[in-house]
């Protein structure tokens, strides 16, 4: 059977595989309350710019209502044969309202429509992922609060560095995640334009108010260029984008939870509610959630990639290709907002193990740097010649087997004649990193500086 959008130019219906290749509606459908919005916000218009009747606006308001509640209800029969959301609930309201709802599409083409669906359903998106963030952010104020004093070693190459806290290491993550909330602010301000009206691709004859449904379906502004309109997603890439961004600070948190509830680190010690058990080992207690937040970055990065891939050549203004959009952003945004919420959770519940990080700050001659320091400042040498000196000491401590407060003071003066015995106040974790006052460094009263500034902004 012929088409009943365009059977006018067709004489016969599609090959079985071409409905299958061409149908978008086992995952457009997602975006049906945008599409309803985006149609009562048009005819609205529409009826205002006398385009068509009040009559016709009554009937396709109390239409699209129905049918909104139709597929809230589940009583909603979706049709491949139908191709899209925009195409089922059009059929759907003719089938109600007849010939009020062939008017509906006037002024506007399946183009400017999907683009405008779309964008809706990722504005919205982006919304609750700036909410999710808040609330990781939240999470990380508080463990910062609680544990600004408490001592864990700092890593370069996951070699330990220096003595840091655990309240000034969350806050690095608070950075992180404010930085990809930013991210989202500032993608939901460009994107904030409303498509609708471009119409196919070049604009359209009828009187049309672009103000108007941009004021209405909550826009900015009218976007400027019909072409671009409905050529551009750079909106759904800026999404991917900026989700890949954060999938990559999640797995690397994910990461270092991972490896601070190894028995090895011992550092923390994730709750039942977000570990997992093994079924042959009955010592296990796994970091399930967290590995899948780190696998979970794989599947973003991957969205990101192929919507690049998919836009990359595409020609002005509209083609198909653009379809393929959709599930990209759906499942990222799946994925991320999952990740986000399951970080939430884990992070707020696990216990911090603080014996366990004491331990490790003050191994590994963790306090070197502060020995160096401590030969600039008292005895003048150039931090150079500190260094090696403090190298020295280090090689002597390792061969005593002892860390570097270990060393009696006449070994230090065998490496240093000037030595004195005022180097052990600086040799200890907790004065390493109260002497680290710096803007922005370690030193307690900076990490809970940096936390009362961040909880202004949360
Ligand atoms: N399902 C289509 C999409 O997602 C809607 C737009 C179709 N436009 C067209 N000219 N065939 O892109």
């Amino acid at each position: 059977s012929s088409n009943q959008m365009w059977g006018g130019r067709f004489a016969s219906g599609p090959a079985a595989i071409m409905e299958e290749i061409n149908a978008s509606i086992g995952f457009d459908k997602k975006l049906y309350a945008q599409d309803i919005r985006g149609s009562l916000a048009h005819a609205e218009m529409l009826a205002k710019q006398g385009i068509i009747s009040a009559e016709d606006l009554k009937q396709i308001t109390e239409g699209l209502n129905s049918i909104r509640a139709e597929i809230e209800n589940g009583k909603f029969e979706f049709s491949r044969k139908l191709e899209d959301i925009h195409m089922n609930v059009e059929a759907r309201l003719a089938d109600q309202i007849g010939l009020a709802a062939k008017r509906l599409h006037t002024a506007r083409s399946r183009n400017d429509q999907v683009a405008l669906d779309f964008r809706l359903w990722v504005k919205e998106e982006l919304v609750k992922v700036d909410a999710a963030l808040t609330a990781l952010i939240s999470v990380f104020l508080a463990r910062a609060e609680e544990h600004a004093d408490t001592v864990m070693p700092g890593f370069t190459h996951l070699q330990t560095a220096q003595p840091v806290t655990f309240g000034h290491h969350c806050m690095a993550y608070v950075e992180m995640f404010g930085r990809d909330r930013s991210r989202v602010r500032d993608c939901i301000e460009r994107m904030d334009e409303s498509p609708i009206g471009a119409a196919a691709l070049a604009g359209t004859p009828y009187p049309i108010d672009r103000h108007m449904t941009a004021k209405a379906l909550g826009f900015r502004e009218p976007t400027r260029n019909s072409i671009d309109t409905v050529s551009d997603r750079d909106f759904a890439l800026e999404f991917l984008s900026l989700a890949s961004i954060c999938a990559t600070h999640l797995s690397r948190l994910a990461e270092e939870i991972v490896i601070w509830s190894t028995p090895q680190f011992n550092f923390v010690r994730l709750s039942d509610s977000f570990s997992t058990g093994s079924s042959i080992m009955p010592q296990k207690k796994n970091p399930d959630a967290a590995e899948l937040v780190r696998a979970k970055t794989g599947r973003i990065n991957g969205s990101l990639i192929a919507l690049l891939t998919v836009m990359k050549g595409l020609p002005l203004a509209y083609s198909k290709d653009m379809q393929e959009d959709k599930e990209q952003v759906f499942d990222a945004a799946e994925s991320l907002e999952l990740s986000l919420a399951a970080m939430a959770g884990m992070i707020g519940d696990m216990t911090i193990n603080t014996a366990s990080m004491r331990k490790a700050a003050g191994s590994g001659f963790s306090t070197a740097t502060d020995l160096a320091d401590w030969l600039v400042r008292e005895l003048g040498l150039p931090f150079r010649d500190a260094h090696h000196v403090t190298g020295a000491a280090v090689a002597a401590a390792e061969k005593k087997g002892v860390d570097l407060a270990g060393l009696t003071l006449d070994e230090l003066k065998a490496i240093h004649p000037e030595i004195n015995d005022g180097v052990y106040a600086v040799l200890t974790v907790d004065a390493s990193v109260a002497s680290r006052k710096s803007y922005g460094g370690t030193a307690p009263d900076q990490v809970r500086f940096q936390i009362a500034e961040w909880k202004k902004r949360v």
